[in-house]
C-alpha cells in the first residue's frame, strides 16, 4: 500500500492502470510524474511494469527510496511522536534527516496536510496510553486513566502482535463507549507502510518471488520538467488541483503544465488525472472519485478524469 498522501490515488489507482494498460498494450515502462505517496506507480509496479517515479516533495522521495530500498527501523516505527516533536520536525526540517521529516509529514499529521499534529491536546495523553499497552505491552498509563478496565488490559497483553492488540483495545473502548480511543490511526497508518518495504517480494501478482527491486524502480526529487522521458514510456501526471490542493510545491502554474504536456505528446503518450482540462484535451476516463481533498464521500463532488491530448 502506498504512503498515506494528501490527494492519494490509492482507491483508483486499479482503474487508471487498466485504462492505460488498454490504451498502451505493449508498453511496460511508467513515469510517474508527480507520484506524492506513489499510489500509482506501486500499482503499476505490482503489474510487473517499471517506474520511474519524481516529486518535488524531497521529503517523501527520501521516505519513499528509504522503505523501499532498506526498510524502516522499528526504532522509528515504534516510536509514539509527541505534539512538541511533530512541530520541532516540521519548522526545523534541516536537523534531522529528509527521509525522517517526510515519515513524520504523512504519517503524524492530521488529513495527511503535513502541517497540523494528528491529534487534538485533547486526547493525545490517551492515544499515547493505548500506543504503550499496544506497542511495548506497557499498560501502566492506560490502567491509570481506566483503572477499572485493568482485567480487559491484561487480556490484551496476551495477544502475540500489535495489530491484534490494536483491534482488541478498539473493542474494548467501543464497548465502553470511550470512541475517542477506538482507534490508532498512526499505527494503522504504519502497518500500511510495511507492505511497501515488502514490495521486492510480492510485486508480480501471480508470483511470489524476490526480485531486485532496484531494477525496477527509480525516484527522483525534480520539478516534473526536468525529468528525463524516455521515448518508451507512458507518461501519468497527477499534479497539484487547480485551485485546491495545499502542498508545499504550490504556486504550480498550471497554464505552463498544459503547455508542457502538449509538447511531450508529441514524443510520448501522456496522461492527465484532472476534473477538467483545456479544450483540446480529451477524456478517456471519467469517474467518481473519493478524494481527501474534497472531505471524503460525496455525491456532490465534480467527476474526476483521465485527459490526454491527440490521439488516446
Ligand atoms: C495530487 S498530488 C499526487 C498524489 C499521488 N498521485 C498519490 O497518489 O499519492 C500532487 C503532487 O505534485 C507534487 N508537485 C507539485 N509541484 C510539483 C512540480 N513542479 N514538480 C513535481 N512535483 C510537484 C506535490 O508535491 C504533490 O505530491
Amino acid at each position: 500500500m502506498p504512503i498515506p498522501y494528501l490527494g492519494s490515488k490509492r482507491k483508483s489507482a486499479g482503474l487508471i492502470y487498466q485504462t492505460i494498460k488498454n490504451l498502451n498494450p505493449n508498453t511496460s515502462l511508467l513515469v510517474d510524474l508527480f507520484c506524492g505517496g506513489f499510489a500509482v506507480g506501486e500499482y503499476f509496479l505490482k503489474q510487473g511494469w517499471r517506474v520511474i517515479a519524481n516529486d518535488k516533495n524531497k521529503y517523501v522521495i527520501t521516505l519513499l527510496k528509504k522503505i523501499i530500498f532498506e526498510g524502516l527501523d522499528e526504532k522509528v516505527k515504534n516510536e509514539f511522536v509527541t505534539r512538541e516533536k511533530f512541530y520541532d520536525v516540521i519548522n526545523n526540517p534541516q536537523k534531522y534527516e529528509d527521509w525522517y521529516v517526510g515519515y513524520i509529514q504523512c504519517i503524524w499529521s492530521f488529513g495527511n496536510t503535513q502541517k497540523n499534529y494528528l491529534y487534538g491536546k485533547e486526547v493525545e495523553e490517551y492515544k499515547k496510553a493505548g500506543h504503550e499497552l499496544v506497542v511495548f505491552l506497557n499498560p501502566a498509563s492506560l490502567t491509570n486513566l481506566f483503572p477499572n478496565f485493568s482485567f480487559y488490559f491484561q487480556k490484551i497483553l496476551k495477544l502475540n502482535s500489535v495489530n491484534k492488540r490494536r483491534i482488541a483495545l478498539g473493542k474494548v473502548m467501543k464497548k465502553f463507549n470511550k470512541n475517542f480511543l477506538t482507534r490508532l490511526p498512526h499505527i494503522e497508518q504504519i502497518e500500511r507502510l510495511q507492505h511497501l518495504e515488502r514490495l521486492d517480494y510480492f510485486y508480480i501478482t501471480e508470483k511470489i518471488k524476490k526480485i531486485n527491486i532496484k531494477s525496477f524502480v527509480e525516484f527522483y526529487d525534480k520539478d516534473y520538467k526536468e525529468v528525463e522521458i524516455p521515448k518508451e514510456a507512458v507518461v501519468y501526471c497527477d499534479p497539484p488541483y487547480e485551485g485546491r490542493a495545499e502542498y508545499a510545491e504550490d504556486n504550480f502554474n498550471h497554464k505552463e503544465f498544459w503547455d508542457y504536456v502538449r509538447e511531450l505528446s508529441k514524443t510520448n503518450k501522456v496522461y492527465v488525472s484532472e476534473y477538467k482540462a483545456p479544450a483540446d484535451f480529451k477524456i478517456v476516463l471519467k469517474f467518481k472519485q473519493n478524494s481527501s481533498l474534497l472531505g471524503g464521500q460525496n455525491n456532490n463532488q465534480p467527476d474526476e478524469c483521465l485527459f490526454t491530448y491527440g490521439k488516446p
